[in-house]
């Protein structure tokens, strides 16, 4: 349980509202078949008892001590959880989507904590390239991206501790791969996931039962082990969001967090070759808040990975920090084995990039991976 808070905190991403292109040359790919939807979904799951909140900067400095501290693993420290909810809960979320095409193959992309959407399709201009969405689209893929609850066209009234927890965010998954096959015509369905995304993703192929076969299955910014959340949890300079920028998040309540500044962001998703102005952009643009209860509910959830039986590829920039504590090669071995039902597990652990794969010089070549792995495995 604690092993898969490392990865997953390592990896958050959010984005928010896809902006309009300026490049028409980027135009073309997708902006035909992408459109932007409002999608309502129900989830009835259990919730955590989270006892901590966080007021201002000082928690948040505490709360970084608290998950960070050398004993943190030890029953004198424990995670900020004082039980569970005695049933499930039932909950009706909007979620802001980007969808693409009409059916077929289609991938479900999860972005992970401090990001949005905007990951997986940036909004610059001269952005095409770092696009897995376009990309996606131009092999004719559909694609259905969405902001995480609590996140940007997402955010809603997200309540930062009860609401925005691991396994409801799990369900939320599985409810949109339902969608995928009942409303955009799916034939196959492959999760693709970065960071948190990559944990969410994992945990919901791993229940049949609410997401329903899954063809594949793609995990980036992940190495399924919680070993070096420390580098990270400490290295994002984690501060209260609406107080770090009031217009953008002065309507979120004070246990949604922020990296304090670029420089604290570029330190755990930037990396080995990347353009500096991108680096920019995506704290000024794409990074969002995470909230507070999305840490502790994945530390005390069991994710299945031995459940999943899709074909699995990991598929790492080799300098990410909050998976592999800046070095990935010769880690994802023992990444591979936590898959012991997998049809087949493939790892890349050397690209020349940090945690944000998607926003590094070597994009179009991770992402041909992507395809090429999809294909081979009939997807
Ligand atoms: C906490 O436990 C996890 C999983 O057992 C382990 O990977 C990690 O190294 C431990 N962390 C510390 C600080 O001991
Ligand atoms: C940090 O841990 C201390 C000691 O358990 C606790 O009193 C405090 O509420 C925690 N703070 C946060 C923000 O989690
Ligand atoms: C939260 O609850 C747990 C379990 O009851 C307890 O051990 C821990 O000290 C509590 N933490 C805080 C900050 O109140
Ligand atoms: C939650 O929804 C389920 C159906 O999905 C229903 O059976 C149950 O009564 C609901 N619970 C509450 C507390 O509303
Ligand atoms: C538009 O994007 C394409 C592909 O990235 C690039 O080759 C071209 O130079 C860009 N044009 C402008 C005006 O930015
Ligand atoms: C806050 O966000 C707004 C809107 O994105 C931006 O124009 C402004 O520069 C930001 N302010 C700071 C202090 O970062
Ligand atoms: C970095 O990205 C910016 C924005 O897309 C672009 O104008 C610039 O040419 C890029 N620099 C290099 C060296 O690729
Ligand atoms: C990982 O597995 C590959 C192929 O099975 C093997 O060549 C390599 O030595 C292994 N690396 C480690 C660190 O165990």
């Amino acid at each position: 349980m604690r092993s898969f808070i490392a990865s997953a905190l390592l990896s958050v991403l959010a984005a928010t509202a896809h902006a309009a292109p300026s490049n028409t040359t980027q135009a073309t790919a997708s902006d035909s078949s992408c459109r932007e939807v409002t999608i309502p979904v129900t989830v009835s799951v259990p919730r955590f008892i989270i006892n901590t909140t966080i007021a201002n900067d000082w928690d948040a400095v505490t709360l970084a001590l608290n998950l960070t501290q050398r004993d943190v693993n030890t029953t004198a420290d424990p995670l900020p959880i004082s039980g569970k909810t005695s049933g499930p809960v039932n909950s009706t979320y909007q979620i802001g989507a980007t969808v693409c095409g009409s059916g077929g193959p289609t991938l479900v992309l999860t972005h992970g904590i401090i990001e949005s959407k905007l990951y997986w399709r940036p909004n610059f201009p001269g952005s095409l390239k770092y696009s897995f969405v376009d990309a996606a689209v131009a092999q004719g893929y559909s694609v259905l991206s969405y902001d995480r609850i609590g996140v940007a066209s997402s955010a809603g009234t997200v309540d930062p501790l009860t609401d925005a927890q691991f396994q409801v965010e799990t369900a939320v998954l599985s409810a949109l791969t339902q969608y995928a096959r009942n409303s955009m015509g799916a034939t196959q369905v492959a999760l693709i996931g970065h960071s948190y995304g990559s944990y969410i993703s994992a945990a919901a192929a791993s229940d049949v039962e609410a997401s329903g076969a899954i063809d594949a299955v793609v995990l980036t910014g992940f190495s399924g082990t919680v070993q070096y959340f420390a580098p990270f949890v400490a290295g994002a300079a984690l501060r209260v969001a609406r107080t770090q920028n009031a217009t953008r998040w002065g309507n979120l309540a004070s246990s949604y967090l922020m990296s304090a500044d670029r420089f604290a962001l570029a330190y755990v998703y930037f990396a080995g070759d990347f353009n500096r102005t991108v680096a920019d952009w995506t704290f000024e643009v794409e990074a969002e808040p995470f909230a507070l209860g999305e840490l502790p509910s994945l530390l005390d959830t069991p994710v299945a990975f031995d459940q999943v039986t899709a074909p699995v590829l990991v598929l790492q920039g080799r300098h990410d920090v909050s998976a592999c504590g800046g070095d990935c090669v010769g880690l994802l071995n023992a990444t591979a084995a936590l898959f012991t039902s997998s049809k087949g597990v493939q790892t890349v652990d050397d690209l020349p990039a940090g945690h944000d794969l998607n926003l590094h010089e070597v994009a179009p070549q991770a992402f041909q991976m992507v395809f090429d792995f999809l294909k081979a495995q009939g997807v």
